[in-house]
């Protein structure tokens, strides 16, 4: 199928879309390359602009051979939307209905959207799954649900097949140690756990206060691969069931921020340095998902479950990319 990959020149986009190729998919991508790399998506069909740019997408979907989107690209930093909402209203909202109208405009009827853990807030039940509450703390998770709403009414007025997928922590690289994460500045923990281990630099732990076991938070951290699977099974999804669900997606494991640095100590072989530091507004405990719905009706089931076996691919990855991608 031909399809449109918003920000696949991202993190998660540039495994979606190569994924997408391995199965047989034609992606064309979509990215400002504003935390993007074009690096990352060599040999892709990469039209840089602007996602909600109406002109640009009619272009590209025009010639009526689309069959669906991949919406990934977004604004998705917590602190920084409490800051600014205007720009996560105007990209995670407006920009993404302009894109749903371009679509709708030439037919096309599939939808896969990048959604968030952060649409729940703070958790009142663990494991979460998607009949939680939705009371999201901070305007990245508040625009992200919001668009959800807008692709269930589209999907009740005008048929379209849509699947949100709510990531827990995407975390690890490909296999191969070729894509992988790269954030500037870089705010995930296992990037900059592994930063740490190469570079001997503190790593900061934010909140050793939780009400958690080992007072730090805890997080639900899913290989980036097995979000591209789900990806490839919504596709699959929408055509037998017409769509119009929301996934939620994790390997229902928690651990805390001082595991995951204990097991990278033990992936690595190195000493990593930590400082504590207060806790970042807005962190919850603890996010841990229920992804039973993925896996009965997408048949999804994470292929690299285990903590090691990320942070082998992210080691991997962050020995080949000391300075991160070569191009922007
Ligand atoms: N952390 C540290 N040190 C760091 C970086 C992170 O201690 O250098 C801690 C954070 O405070 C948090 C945990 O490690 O407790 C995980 O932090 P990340 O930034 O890796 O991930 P988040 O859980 O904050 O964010 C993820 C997604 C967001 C989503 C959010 C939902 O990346 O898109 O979950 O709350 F919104």
């Amino acid at each position: 199928m031909r399809l449109v990959v918003t920000g696949g020149a991202g993190y998660i986009g540039a495994v979606v879309a190569r994924r997408l190729r391995d199965v047989g998919h034609q992606a064309v991508i979509v990215d400002d390359l504003s935390t993007g790399h074009r690096e990352a998506v060599r040999g892709f069909d990469l039209r840089v602009g602007d996602f909600g740019d109406r002109r640009l997408i009619g272009e590209i979907v025009g010639d009526g051979t689309f069959g669906g989107a991949i919406h990934l690209a977004a604004s998705t930093q917590v602190g920084e939307s409490v800051g600014n909402p205007a720009a996560y209203y105007r990209n995670n909202l407006e920009r993404s209905l302009a894109l749903l109208d371009v679509l709708r405009e030439h037919g096309v009827g599939r939808l896969v959207f990048s959604s968030t853990a952060a649409v729940y807030g703070e958790p009142v039940a663990l494991p979460i799954d998607e009949e939680h509450p939705t009371r999201p703390t901070n305007p990245y998770g508040e625009t992200k649900l919001a668009f959800e709403s807008a692709l269930r009414w589209y999907h009740a007025a005008h048929g379209l097949a849509f699947a949100s997928l709510r990531y827990f922590n995407a975390a690890g690289a490909t296999q191969d140690g070729g894509l992988g994460e790269v954030h500037a500045p870089e705010t995930h923990l296992v990037p900059n756990v592994l930063r740490a281990a190469r570079t001997a630099e503190p790593v900061p732990i934010f909140g050793t206060d939780y009400p958690t076991h080992d007072g730090t938070a805890v997080r639900d951290y899913i290989h980036v691969e097995d979000l591209a699977d789900a990806h490839v099974r919504a596709l699959e999804w929408l055509d037998a069931s017409g769509g119009g669900s929301v996934f939620n997606l994790g390997n229902g494991a928690g651990f805390s921020v001082l595991e995951v640095i204990e097991a990278a100590r033990r992936v690595t072989g190195r000493t990593i340095p930590v400082r504590n530091a207060p806790r970042r507004p807005g962190d919850p405990a603890t996010l841990v998902a229920s992804s039973d719905r993925a896996r009965r009706d997408l048949g999804w089931a994470p292929r690299s479950p285990g903590l090691e076996s990320i942070l082998e691919t992210a080691w991997r990855f962050e020995q080949a990319h000391p300075q991160g991608y070569q191009s922007s």
